[in-house]
């Protein structure tokens, strides 16, 4: 952590690179991200139909790119071919879609943390042992890593395969309106319960801390909402303006 925030009890994780300054999710916003004085970068994965590891929040890339259709329909030489810059600003116009080799390799040079949330895992049979083989092929020390999903049953597959990571349970507003989470259920299976920020509230905090679940709500781009949230103690805020909050 930098010396100007040395005395912070949380963590300020960078969301999707700098997605407000640079394409989401891109290598450019990753390396601006990592030169700041954050404590995490936060990613999101997908398979390629040739099941390669790619960077990307949409299982489309209809949003953040100037083609169409689903990720897992494309193989990564195909892919590779798409322009991911310039639905941001045509000056990033070379810009593509990462794999999770790239972003390691960049993240390795780095003190930061790497926040991986597995994105749909229930259409990409077999992804949580890809990510783990590569995490391992890269030699990434288990403190630098936390895998995290929306997807109670894959986070549930990687603390079954005992892997070394610190894992956490996204939670929605939606879901969570819907059905209160297990706070106990998740604490057994994973250190972090990540939530939309605006559940969190002083009985949240509670039912997570009772639990020993960390608590690092996204995505707060507001600094009185990010000022309540450290006032209520939570772990770390993810945030899109990292720089600015
Ligand atoms: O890290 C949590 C956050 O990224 C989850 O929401 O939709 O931005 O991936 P989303
Ligand atoms: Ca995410």
């Amino acid at each position: 952590m930098s010396n100007e925030r040395s005395n912070q009890s949380y963590q300020l994780i960078a969301h999707r690179g700098l997605p407000q300054d640079y394409p989401e999710n891109t290598l450019i916003g990753y390396q601006h991200a990592l030169a700041l004085p954050i404590d995490m970068l936060e990613i999101d994965l997908h398979f390629t139909k040739d099941k390669q590891l790619v960077v990307i929040h949409d299982d489309t890339i209809d949003r953040t790119s100037n083609g169409k259709g689903k990720v897992k329909d494309y193989t990564l030489e195909e892919l590779k071919k798409f322009d991911f810059g310039s639905y941001h600003d045509k000056r990033f116009k070379d810009e593509q879609i990462p794999t999770f080799d790239e972003v390691l390799d960049i993240h390795s040079k780095s003190s930061k943390k790497l926040l991986i949330e597995i994105k749909k895992p229930s259409q990409y049979p077999g992804i949580e042992k890809m990510i783990v083989d590569k995490l391992k092929d890269y030699h990434i020390p288990s403190s630098k890593v936390i895998l995290q999903s929306f997807d109670f049953e894959s986070i549930n597959k990687l603390a079954q395969m005992n892997v070394p990571y610190e894992l956490g349970v996204l939670i929605s507003k939606k879901k969570y309106w819907y059905k209160s989470p297990d706070f106990k259920a998740i604490a057994e299976i994973a250190n972090y319960i990540n939530p939309n920020y605006s559940i969190v509230n002083k009985h949240f905090m509670e039912k997570a801390h009772v639990e020993h679940l960390k608590v690092m709500p996204y995505t707060v781009n507001d600094s009185k909402e990010a000022r309540k949230l450290i006032d209520l103690h939570v772990d770390g805020i993810i945030t899109d303006i990292p720089d600015r909050l």
